[in-house]
């Protein structure tokens, strides 16, 4: 038996000022405004600064959402940072990130899942408030994904953009719980589709690692696509199974946000309208982690969710990893 329920009490987000255009990148590498917009649906990313590390961002994103519930950082007592890009290799992002917000009863830690990394935050948070151990929680997605991202390669430099999102969960009555249902997945034999090979324990950085560029990021885009496309749908599937709810009843469907043709394959393998499916990406590109909230928050504030919407996030990304989040929306004012 469930001790208590949770539910969101406040959303977030931050982009930095910075804005990449397709047309910036024309004058970089070898690409196109119309290659991007055709292949990606990507028009514009929004970069940080040299001097803004991820939890600045996750700090921006989550005064907004803590400002939105009502409570002072103090009365936070759980940090979750979802994020791959973090501030150093330790201590964790979220401790950085609690420093910030003077949020000093919190315990804090990041929690690396990329892509889909919130929906895996949101999902551990939730369960933690179930059982009475935490009683409000700040879940956040932050990337400075720009740091992993190599300048000279067209194949990859024109698909990632940096963000933040957050939310406030709190615990409530058992009946008032507003996540119905939510799965994490993974498949670790897929690693090598989609990594950072250096920087970690694994290949320590050294000069020859950043000779041969190994910092970078590495994606092999055509086996992602199709893998994120069946991922995502299975995903998506189990979690209205498990509620018992049909994708009509739907108000939104959030997916992760890496490629225009990635979401309408989901979108219509599910039988969501195009008009249920939110989509952010031409202004934002794919920020990892940091995307979901992002649109979360967006819908949220701008007053396209009402109380007892369906709302569906899935995501999928670098592990390969996948998650989806089903909830009611509660209703918070925008
Ligand atoms: O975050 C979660 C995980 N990530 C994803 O879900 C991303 C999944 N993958 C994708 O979104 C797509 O595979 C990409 C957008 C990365 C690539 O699109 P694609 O339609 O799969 O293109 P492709 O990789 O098959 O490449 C087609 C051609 C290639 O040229 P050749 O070999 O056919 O001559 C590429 O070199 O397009 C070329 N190309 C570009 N051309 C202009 C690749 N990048 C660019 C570029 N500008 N930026």
């Amino acid at each position: 038996m469930k001790q208590f329920g949770a539910t969101i009490v406040g959303t977030g987000s931050y982009t930095p000022e910075r804005i990449l255009t397709n047309h910036d990148l024309e004058q970089m590498v070898d690409t196109s405004d119309e290659w991007i917009q055709a292949r990606t649906g990507i028009r514009e990313r929004h970069i940080a600064a040299p001097q803004q590390a991820t939890s600045d961002l996750a700090f921006e994103a989550a005064k907004s959402a803590l400002a939105q519930a009502g409570c002072r950082a103090d009365d936070i007592d759980l940090i979750i940072v979802a994020t791959i890009s973090p501030d150093r290799p330790f201590p964790n992002t979220a401790c950085f990130l609690q420093k910030k917000l003077g949020a000093d009863q919190a315990a804090c830690f990041s929690l690396e899942a990329a892509c889909s990394g919130f929906v895996y935050a949101l999902q551990v948070a939730a369960s933690l408030i179930r059982t009475g151990a935490h009683r409000r929680a700040l879940v956040v997605g932050a990337e400075k994904i720009s740091m992993f991202v190599d300048w000279q390669d067209r194949n990859t430099c024109v698909l990632f953009g940096d963000g933040a999102g957050a939310v406030v969960l709190e615990a409530t009555t058992p009946e008032s719980d507003i996540f119905l249902a939510a799965n994490m997945g993974a498949d670790g034999s897929y690693a090598e589709l989609l990594t950072v090979p250096a920087g970690g324990s694994q290949m320590p950085p050294s000069r020859q690692a950043i000779e041969a560029k190994k910092q970078y990021l590495k994606m092999e885009g055509r086996e992602v696509f199709k893998l994120a496309v069946n991922a995502m749908v299975e995903s998506a599937k189990s979690v209205m199974r498990e509620a018992g709810l049909e994708s009509s009843q739907l108000r939104w469907l959030i997916p992760h946000q890496a490629n225009t043709r990635i979401i309408q394959a989901v979108g219509k393998r599910l039988a969501v309208p195009e008009a249920n499916v939110f989509m952010n990406l031409d202004k934002y590109g794919n920020t990892s982690a940091a995307t979901i909230p992002i649109c979360l928050d967006q819908l949220n504030r701008g007053g396209h969710l009402t109380r007892g919407d369906y709302v569906l996030m899935v995501a999928f990304g670098g592990g390969l990893t996948w998650g989806a989040s089903l909830l009611r929306w509660p209703g918070t004012e925008p």
